[in-house]
């Protein structure tokens, strides 16, 4: 059986750090308020000269040159985004042509904070369905372009930057020591689509719009959305959390970190949490995740990996990995 097998990742960052000190002086809040509701300490922010193409190329070629490939061995591109440089073409493509890349095709992907999650579980079907040998999937954002910086309650919670992974088609076994994607389940339930949505698009307004969101109605139904679909997809893998050994979520906040992993059974230490560093960079939160816990040397060949998001529409999904 083939299985999408995890070649290379990257990551990239813009150059700018906002602290939470630095919103004291912008909007009524403190350093403590933030990292006590969400344990987030500081975000990234793109300069005019960065955006989601631009990071989402840096993090694509890091990704490339990790996995020992270039451009050329590539067939597919998968950009998981809600803030794409332009409503259309899609940034898939103009990443693509970044790269100098001029076959294969691309294509961006939009389920808000799930969408890595969710690119993953698609570039994993084209791999197995036969349509690509290599995918490059990316997650990247400007979710500083489409806050509105008068409003406390989402403008500290969110961050910019990107993150990719190269997955090749390889021969598995079929049984859960392979390699590779092992397992996933994607939901969505747009009747929860005013709790967290933007409030402009070419459609309607004709605008970008800004975030709106909830925070206490989204952080009432996330632990039990994401709780469900990791039990799926351990029911559908045939484990336990007992079998995990790193559990990378999306990076939203750090108390709905803890109380997943804890309803979950997932030890503390198993739990990979970036949300101090990146904030909540949506698509490119798990990514971002996996990029600092690769290179800290924790995510080793043949750990077995499990992600999980949860974001806006709602979306929420989770993909059991091999590394
Ligand atoms: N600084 C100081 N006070 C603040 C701030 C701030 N930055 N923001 C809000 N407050 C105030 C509120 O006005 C409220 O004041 P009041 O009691 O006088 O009305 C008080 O703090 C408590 O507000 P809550 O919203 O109840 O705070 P809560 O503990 O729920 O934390 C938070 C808010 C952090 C937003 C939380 O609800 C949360 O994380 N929600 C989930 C976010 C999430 O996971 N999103 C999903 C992915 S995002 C995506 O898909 C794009």
């Amino acid at each position: 059986m083939i299985r999408s097998v995890v070649r290379g990742n990257g990551a990239a960052l813009p150059r700018r750090i906002m602290k939470n000190a630095d919103f004291e002086g912008m909007v009524e809040t403190s350093d403590e308020w933030i990292v006590q509701r969400t344990g987030i300490r500081q975000r990234h922010v793109a300069a005019d000269d960065e955006t989601t193409a631009s990071l989402g190329e840096a993090a694509a070629r890091a990704a490339l040159g990790s996995a020992g490939m270039t451009p050329a061995d590539i067939d597919l591109i998968i950009l998981a985004t809600s803030t794409p440089n332009n409503t259309f073409p899609a940034t898939a493509v103009e990443i693509q042509n970044r790269l100098g890349m001029h076959h294969g095709f691309a294509f961006d992907m939009q389920a808000v904070c799930s969408g890595f999650v969710y690119a993953v579980a698609t570039a994993d079907l084209y791999i197995r369905g036969g349509l690509a040998r290599r995918v490059l999937v990316i997650g990247s954002e400007t979710f500083s372009r489409i806050l509105d910086w008068n409003d406390r309650s989402t403008c500290v919670l969110f961050g910019d930057g990107a993150g990719a992974l190269v997955l090749e088609a390889e021969e598995g076994a079929g049984a859960i020591t392979d390699r590779g994607v092992l397992a996933a389940s994607l939901r969505s339930d747009g009747v929860h689509k005013d709790k967290l949505f933007v409030d402009g698009g070419p459609s309607t307004t004709g605008t970008v719009g800004h975030l709106r969101m909830e925070g206490r109605e989204v952080f009432k139904h996330a632990v039990g959305m994401i709780t469900d679909v990791i039990e799926a997809t351990f029911g559908e893998a045939g484990i336990t959390a007992e079998d995990l050994d790193w559990f990378v979520p999306h990076q939203a906040n750090k108390r709905i970190i803890d109380a997943s992993a804890k309803k979950l059974g997932i030890a503390e230490q198993k739990v990979v949490v970036t949300v101090d560093l990146h904030g909540n960079t949506s698509a490119a939160s798990v990514p971002l995740a996996l990029s600092v816990a690769v290179a800290d040397g924790r995510i080793k060949k043949g750990d077995l990996v499990l992600l999980e998001a949860m974001g806006g529409g709602f979306t929420w999904g989770a993909v059991l990995l091999r590394w």
